[in-house]
């Protein structure tokens, strides 16, 4: 029985947007429709990088601005022209290194033009590319590059001593931007490999099925695993830039995400640049005062951020938004954690702004389910799937349920930018599958009658904590590294400000007593040993975990007792 719903409405403003009839393209949009915009129409190959920066080249857009660098200190700006010969003096200094097709180049580094520019340039010679989160540390970074056995690495000197190369024999290279002293084994200075490098490059062209970048992303059990894409993902990374993020000739585009994680390479890099638009970087720290002003400075038109921050700027008070000229802006997005609708009025009030949600995930490699400018915004939703895709509520044997049923949140196997692998693990790949063939997200939420899509949480315990996700797995083996710790369980917390916090409830051995100093002991532990964003901001001590009686520990019970709630089905538990 369907019940009647009511829904909060923002219409569309009406203003032309590059799709303006979401029902109409979703009826009848093929993906064999956009395959003409790419050269593999013609010869059968193609490349990222080319498609990315090259092509621009020969177009009118050869000396327009594809990114401008901003940080404290100011802006440098890179034209397509010179993006090209600078990716192609880096694709140069990597095969000068003996880097091959397919071979994992890793780039461990802080957001400056040398990352965008080294990962096209890996690209352009067929290289894999693996990013990571500048915040990572030692043990984060060994699992990664061991796992993929990288065989290049593009770091910094205070970043090196996190790279355990004792431990990692295939790491061939660790390649240094600011390597200008003595260079210690495996070693190369960045400089002297690029001022080496020819400004032109052969390109590897490549199988639109060609992987092309391996972003590591946490499950609820295990290491972290490595989501791969391939090439053939620019199909819709393009499209969703054109639609979704409604990139024009124009604008200015500033999309917030690091590089380490897939929103700063899906919509940092890749469709901005698909689109030939100009691609703002902004160095250095949060604050709503750089942030503010990097709007107003640089007229930025189309901006892409996340509800954590959009919280921060909200406590931080209309005021300051207000003292900045922010009325350059014509559309702004949000992904990586539910939007609140609090969120979205106060962006009306004071941006003069819809904030456009939209959902999608590592695995899937761009937008999957989104709000676009022509659609009505139902405050609370995450929209609707982009044409070519199907989203669908299903239940735990793969059967669609009907509107405001809480399910599996799935999507149809089969779209461009899906992953292809998980790195070394064929059988967590197929793990995604096993409901009849759908994808299946780990995400909970319901369907409305209309078709759009309410979140509703993870049906696992993965944390999402201000938009970057977490294993709990990850962290509870951190802390029992630690001699202090017998046992650790760890779950996300609510929080007001973070979406969630971690918190880790952990038993002491024996000879250990609960200190102030001991728990703030623990959370260094794991912040200087995973990274700072995984470690509990909580700890809790208690002296025994429930298990169930195969000895794996209860996050649920944990997270029912933390809240209140009740403990439901424990017949599993160990006594
Ligand atoms: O739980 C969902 C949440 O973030 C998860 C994916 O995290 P990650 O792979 O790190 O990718 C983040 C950015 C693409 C999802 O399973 N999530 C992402 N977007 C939203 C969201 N939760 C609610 N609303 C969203 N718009």
């Amino acid at each position: 029985m369907q019940e009647m719903h009511t829904h909060e409405i923002i219409p569309s403003t009406g203003k032309p947007s590059n799709l303006s009839s979401y029902e109409q393209t979703y009826a009848t949009f093929r993906w064999e429709d956009i395959h003409a915009e790419f050269s593999w129409h013609t010869t059968g190959k193609v490349n990222m990088g080319y498609e990315a920066i090259d092509k621009h080249t020969t177009t009118h857009r050869r000396d327009k601005t594809a990114l401008i660098y901003a940080d404290d200190g100011g802006a440098q700006t890179f034209t397509f022209e010179e993006m090209r010969k600078f990716s192609n003096r880096f694709g140069n200094a990597f095969r000068s290194l003996g880097v091959q097709k397919g071979d994992r180049v890793f780039f461990f580094m802080p957001r400056t033009p040398e990352i965008y520019a080294g990962v096209i340039g890996a690209l352009k010679i067929g290289a894999i590319v693996g990013p990571l989160f500048e915040a990572f540390m030692e043990g984060a970074v060994e699992d990664r590059l061991s796992d993929a056995e990288a065989s290049v690495i593009v770091t910094t000197n205070a970043l090196k001593s996190r790279i355990p190369k004792e431990r990692l024999p295939h790491l061939k290279h660790i390649v240094l931007i600011d390597g200008e002293g003595e260079l210690e084994d495996r070693e190369a200075s960045y400089k002297a490999l690029i001022d080496a490098a020819s400004e032109e490059l052969d390109i590897e062209w490549v199988d639109l099925e060609h992987p092309m970048i391996l972003h590591y992303t946490s499950g609820s059990t295990g290491k972290p695993k490595g989501v791969l894409h391939v090439h053939g993902a620019m199909l819709q990374q393009y499209i969703t830039g054109h639609w979704v993020l409604d990139l024009r000739e124009d604008d200015v585009y500033w999309c917030t995400a690091d590089p380490g994680w897939v929103t700063g390479t899906s919509y940092g890099i890749f469709a901005p640049w698909l689109n030939g638009a100009t691609n703002l970087i902004r160095g250095g720290r949060y604050s709503a005062d750089r942030w503010y002003s990097t709007i107003q400075d640089y007229k930025v038109t189309v901006w892409y951020s996340a509800p954590t921050a959009f919280r921060m700027l909200m406590s931080a008070g209309d005021d300051d938004a207000e003292r900045y000229d922010l009325t350059s802006l014509r559309h702004v997005l949000s992904v990586g954690e539910p939007l609140n609708p609090e969120v979205i009025r106060w962006g009306m009030k004071v941006y003069k702004q819809r904030i456009h949600d939209t959902w999608w995930m590592t695995e899937t490699g761009a937008h999957m389910i989104v709000n676009v400018p022509s659609m009505d915004i139902r405050p609370g939703s995450m929209g609707k799937p982009i044409p070519g895709t199907k989203a669908a509520i299903i239940d735990d044997e793969g059967n669609e349920v009907p509107p405001y049923t809480l399910g599996n949140l799935a999507l149809q196997a089969g779209w461009p930018s899906m992953m292809r692998r998980i790195w070394n693990n064929p059988a967590k790949y197929e793990e995604y599958f096993k409901l009849k063939g759908w994808y299946v997200s780990g995400d909970s939420a319901y369907m409305d009658e209309d078709g759009y899509f309410w979140f509703q949480g993870r049906v696992d315990d993965v944390i999402n904590t201000s938009g970057e996700r977490v294993g709990p797995f990850e962290v509870e083996s951190k802390l029992v590294e630690h001699p202090a710790v017998a046992e650790a369980g760890v779950i996300g917390k609510p929080d007001p400000l973070r979406g969630s916090i971690i918190k880790a409830f952990v038993s002491l051995r024996e000879d250990y007593v609960e200190t102030p100093e001991l728990l703030e002991e623990l959370k260094q532990h794991v912040k200087t040993g995973l990274a700072a964003h995984a470690a509990p901001r909580e700890i809790e001590v208690i002296d025994k975990l429930p298990k169930t009686r195969s000895g794996k520990i209860m996050r649920r019970v944990l997270k029912a007792k933390e809240l209140g709630l009740p403990l439901g089905d424990l017949s599993t538990i160990e006594d």
